[in-house]
């Protein structure tokens, strides 16, 4: 009978370790970044602690996006990794996750565009590619108000967001993270710069594939050069539309940023698979297995996957890693579940975004069977 080896990547089971840079997870199963909305102060708290070590049973943690300057704010009540209180508030969970025999990464966050003055500090306008305003709502302590036309950056501010990236990288190091993932996904700063919708500029970083995706490349190799040894993950999500993102054409952007990565040492390329929580499939999209056939290193996906899908996904090999988002939160015991094909919590939605232990860390664990 075949043995399992600790980071025997070459395994097609879901259950299996998996090598991911210098470390070796317990299985494939991700919980993917869920921001919950409840740190009013910007800090983790004992309920963030309660609410990750219970967890700790997946492979690998990827924190909620932690915002990684004032300028990256765009949801209130969201915590922040630029203070050396937010190092020493995230400390406890890092440890608590460690203790529990797990492994967490901290998503690395700015939002561009997605923001509202309220949430800026001095009331400015929030940053952006270019001034072309989201038809979306900002999320403020006051509630949702419309997004405002953003300032578009000048050249010269760009090195400075490359900067809040690699300091926002240290303080993770710094807080105990084992590690950070990139968040290019989802109509945010980077992916912003990504797409030709937001992003106008006749500079550099602007018109072409090659100027388009400068900025993503250039925050990754910073990043990775601090969060050496294959500890930086990278997100995006190629065929999304969330917060008003438009693309004349996705895939020469999205293989050719892939190209570049491959140069790059990365944990893994964390893919959400079609429209963020919703289709899996989009409209004029393109196959994103010509990612997973194009990138050298690990392929996480996402979006959608239960438990079939997910061991098909693992079968067929066209994935590496699963991340599981609303699974995750209503089931601190996913990975158990999953193993014994159990039925899963529902989730509740009126809790996921804010309040406190409700809908956070109550969701019950499955009864233990008693031995027969
Ligand atoms: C409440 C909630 C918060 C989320 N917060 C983040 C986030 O902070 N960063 C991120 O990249 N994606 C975030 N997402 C997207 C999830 O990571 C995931 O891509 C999405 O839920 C689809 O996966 P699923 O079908 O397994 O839920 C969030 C989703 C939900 C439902």
């Amino acid at each position: 009978m075949a043995t399992r080896k600790l980071g025997d990547n070459t395994t097609t089971d879901l259950f299996s370790p998996i090598a991911l840079g210098p470390y070796a997870l317990k299985n494939r199963i991700v919980m993917a970044p869920l921001t919950r909305a409840r740190a009013p102060k910007g800090v983790a708290t004992r309920l963030t602690q309660e609410y990750y070590s219970q967890r700790a049973t997946a492979g690998l943690i990827i924190s909620e996006g932690l915002n990684i300057s004032p300028q990256a704010v765009g949801y209130a009540f969201t915590p922040g990794i630029w203070t050396t209180e937010h190092i020493k508030s995230w400390r406890p969970v890092t440890s608590a996750v460690h203790g529990d025999g797990g492994r967490i990464f901290a998503q690395l966050w700015h939002v561009g565009r997605v923001s509202h003055p309220d949430l800026q500090l001095g009331g400015v306008l929030p940053v952006a590619p270019s001034a072309v305003r989201p038809d979306v709502d900002a999320f403020t302590v006051e509630g949702k108000k419309p997004a405002k036309t953003p300032r578009a950056l000048r050249i010269d501010e760009l090195p400075g967001i490359v900067a809040d990236y690699e300091q926002a990288a240290r303080n993770a190091l710094d807080a105990g993270f084992d590690g950070v993932e990139i968040h290019a996904a989802n109509g945010y700063l980077l992916d912003q710069f990504m797409r030709d919708g937001a992003n106008q500029r006749t500079d550099a970083y602007g018109g072409s594939v090659e100027n388009r995706i400068r900025l993503t490349l250039e925050v990754t190799r910073a990043v990775a050069a601090i969060c050496d040894g294959g500890r930086t993950g990278l997100r995006i999500s190629p065929l999304n539309t969330a917060s008003d993102l438009s693309d004349s054409n996705p895939e020469p952007v999205f293989t050719a940023l892939v190209d570049q990565l491959n140069d790059i040492v990365l944990a893994y390329l964390h893919v959400v698979e079609g429209v963020t929580g919703g289709s899996r499939t989009v409209e004029g999209g393109f196959d994103l297995n010509v990612l997973r056939q194009r990138f050298k290193g690990l392929y996480m996906a996402n979006n959608g996957y239960d438990r079939d899908l997910a061991l098909s996904a693992r079968r067929s090999n066209t994935a590496d890693l699963i991340a599981f988002g609303r699974p995750y939160i209503a089931n601190p015991d996913l990975v158990t579940r999953l193993e014994r094909g159990a039925p899963l919590n529902p989730l509740d939605s009126a809790t996921a975004y804010g309040g406190g232990d409700e809908g956070y860390i109550d969701y019950p664990f499955q009864a233990v069977k008693a031995p027969v």
